[in-house]
Order: structure tokens, then C-alpha cells, then sequence
């Protein structure tokens, strides 16, 4: 229960008044710039400073910040573990074009996927056609948390992996929330796997318009390097592997990056893209020019009274 101050007749909770407190100092240009980079940097988790160009750039400027890399102790704590059972909102764009890919003896490459959190989470709602292989590849502690886990629980089609490279022959490739952190970036990533994975699943980034850079992110006392990159970029170096974009959604969450106004970002993109052949059949061409037609020709109330100020 939230501790209570009593103000002059109004109680206010501490956790409000130190909310408070925060939103104000967060809303001083300048100001808030320094207690950003400056104050408890290395204990408020996601929080980010500079900007630089190169994955290693980012890592040498770490020394004068923090350790470098994950917290290994920390990052499998159950109090930051999460509940894989919880669907979240963000996630049913995944679950909605998964289960539309999912044949028998599919192979998903999960990069980043934890220590299985996309494959306990999605597979209550999925039912796995057999032969189903579910290859997460990870850093070697959350390999070692996932493997331990696996054998532990029924999981029959979790597998781990260290190396990207033993996704090769995956149909599916799905990344959540951690494209950022990776030195390569998506295509690099996916050139190392031959054939190419015919469905990219790509959830959680944060992209923008501006340039590409790499920050540093405060991760549980530690320090990592992030990469932020330009939205068409991204969709460009996938049309050139071959991929066409089928589909992409977006939620809105903040990063701040002190000193650097330009650089904030104020969403975070999912991307599904297929490969040229299997495109064609994730949507249906009439369906949608008909989708398009009808748009043209509806007119919101809101927005006539907008478009023609003072006809009425
Ligand atoms: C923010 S977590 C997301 C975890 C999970 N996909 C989810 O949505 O809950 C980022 C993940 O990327 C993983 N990661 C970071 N660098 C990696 C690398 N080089 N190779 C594989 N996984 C990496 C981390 O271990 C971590 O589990």
C-alpha cells in the first residue's frame, strides 16, 4: 500500500508526490536534460545517453558509464521476469500472422526470445501443427536459464541456440524487442542464414526518420549499446534481400535521449514482411484496391466541418 502525507488536508501518496516531482523536473528543458544523463543513470532501466555511429563507439564509451553488457544475475530475477502467460496488447499483430504461417515441420528462428518468453506466451493461443521446431537463439546465460527451463516443463519443440547460424532452414524468423541490442542489423543478420527465411516477424524496434545512431541503455546496473535506426532504411534492406513489407503497426513509447531533441523517438514499429513469392498471398489485391476506393469516398462529419470552415 502507498505510503500517505498528510498536506494540509490532502493526503497524497509519496509515490505521487515523487511522480510529481519527476514530471515537473522532466518538463524544464535543459534541466531535464542533465538530470536525465546525470541522476541514478545506471538504476533507471531503459533510460538513454549519447548519440554515436558505430556499434564499438558505443561500447568504448561505455567504460566511462558502466559495465558493459547484460546483467546476467538479474535478467532471469523473478521479480523482472514477467509472466509469459500475459498476451499483451502489442503482441496479437504477431499472434494474427503467425498462426497464418505455422505449416507442419515449420522451423521459427526466435532471436532474442529470451528464455522462451514469445514461445510460452503465443503457443496457448497457437496450437503448434506437429513437428513444429521453435529455435531461440540467445546470449549464452539466457541459453543456459532456457534450456535448464525447457527440460523442466513441457516444452517439446523449445530448442536454444547460441548461434544465429544454426537457425539456417527456419521458414519463420521472429524477433521481439531485441533487434536494437544486436551488433548487425536485421539483413546483416539475415544473410547469415541461407536459404533466407521466407516471413520476417519483426516486433518492438525503435526507428524514426532521422539518421541511424546507437546510444547506450541502462539495463539493470549495467550499460549496453542500442541501436536506433531510420525506419525506410530498414524496409529498403529488406526489399533488396527480396522481402516485400506486407504489413506493419506501431505503439507509442518515448525515448529521450538527453541533449539530443532530434534524435527522441515517440514509437516503437512491428514490421511482417515475406518473401516476393508468398507476398501475393498474404493479402488479396481486389479486396484491397476495392479498401482503398471506399476510403477515398467516405467523409467524416469531422471532417467536413474541418476541410470547408464556414459553409455550414
Ligand atoms: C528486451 S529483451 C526482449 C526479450 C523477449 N523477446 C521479450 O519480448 O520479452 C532483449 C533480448 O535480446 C537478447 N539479446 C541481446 N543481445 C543478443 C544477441 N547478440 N544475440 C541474441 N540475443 C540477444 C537479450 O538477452 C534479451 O533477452
Amino acid at each position: 500500500m502507498a505510503q500517505s502525507d498528510s498536506t494540509e488536508g490532502h493526503w497524497l501518496s509519496k509515490s505521487g508526490m515523487r511522480k510529481g516531482l519527476r514530471d515537473t523536473v522532466f518538463a524544464v528543458p535543459l534541466v531535464s536534460d542533465v538530470v536525465r544523463k546525470h541522476w541514478n543513470f545506471l538504476s533507471r532501466v531503459g533510460a538513454c545517453r549519447g548519440v554515436f555511429s558505430t556499434y564499438q563507439e558505443t561500447e568504448d564509451a561505455a567504460a566511462t558509464v558502466g559495465p558493459l553488457g547484460y546483467n546476467d544475475h538479474l535478467v532471469f530475477g523473478p521479480e523482472i521476469r514477467g509472466d509469459p502467460a500475459d498476451m499483451r496488447k502489442r503482441d496479437y499483430p504477431v499472434l494474427f500472422w503467425l498462426s497464418r504461417a505455422l505449416a507442419e515441420s515449420s522451423k521459427i528462428l526466435n532471436l532474442g526470445g529470451s528464455a522462451g518468453m514469445e514461445y510460452f506466451t503465443y503457443r496457448q493461443f497457437l496450437g503448434l501443427p506437429r513437428h513444429v521446431i521453435w529455435m531461440v537463439c540467445e546470449l549464452p546465460h539466457a541459453v543456459e536459464f532456457g534450456s535448464n527451463l525447457a527440460r523442466s516443463v513441457n516444452a517439446p519443440e523449445l530448442a536454444f541456440t547460441t548461434r544465429i547460424e544454426d537457425g539456417a532452414g527456419a521458414d519463420i524468423f521472429l524477433c521481439c524487442g531485441a533487434l536494437q541490442y544486436l551488433e548487425q542489423d536485421l539483413a546483416a543478420c539475415l544473410a547469415r542464414l541461407q536459404p533466407l527465411p521466407t516471413r520476417v516477424l519483426i516486433n518492438r524496434v525503435p526507428v524514426y526518420e532521422g539518421e541511424t545512431f546507437f546510444t547506450l541503455q541502462s539495463s539493470f546496473g549495467s550499460v549496453v549499446p542500442y541501436r536506433i535506426q531510420n525506419r525506410q532504411e530498414l524496409v529498403d534492406s529488406m526489399i533488396d534481400l527480396g522481402y516485400q513489407l506486407v504489413d506493419c503497426w506501431y505503439e507509442k513509447r518515448e525515448i529521450v535521449i538527453p541533449f539530443h531533441p532530434a534524435r527522441s523517438i515517440h514509437e516503437f514499429y512491428g514490421f511482417y514482411f515475406a518473401s516476393n513469392e508468398l507476398a501475393a498471398k498474404d493479402w488479396d489485391d481486389e479486396a484491397v484496391a476495392t479498401a482503398h476506393e471506399v476510403r477515398a469516398r467516405i467523409t467524416h462529419p469531422w471532417m467536413a466541418r474541418t476541410s470547408a470552415p464556414g459553409t455550414a
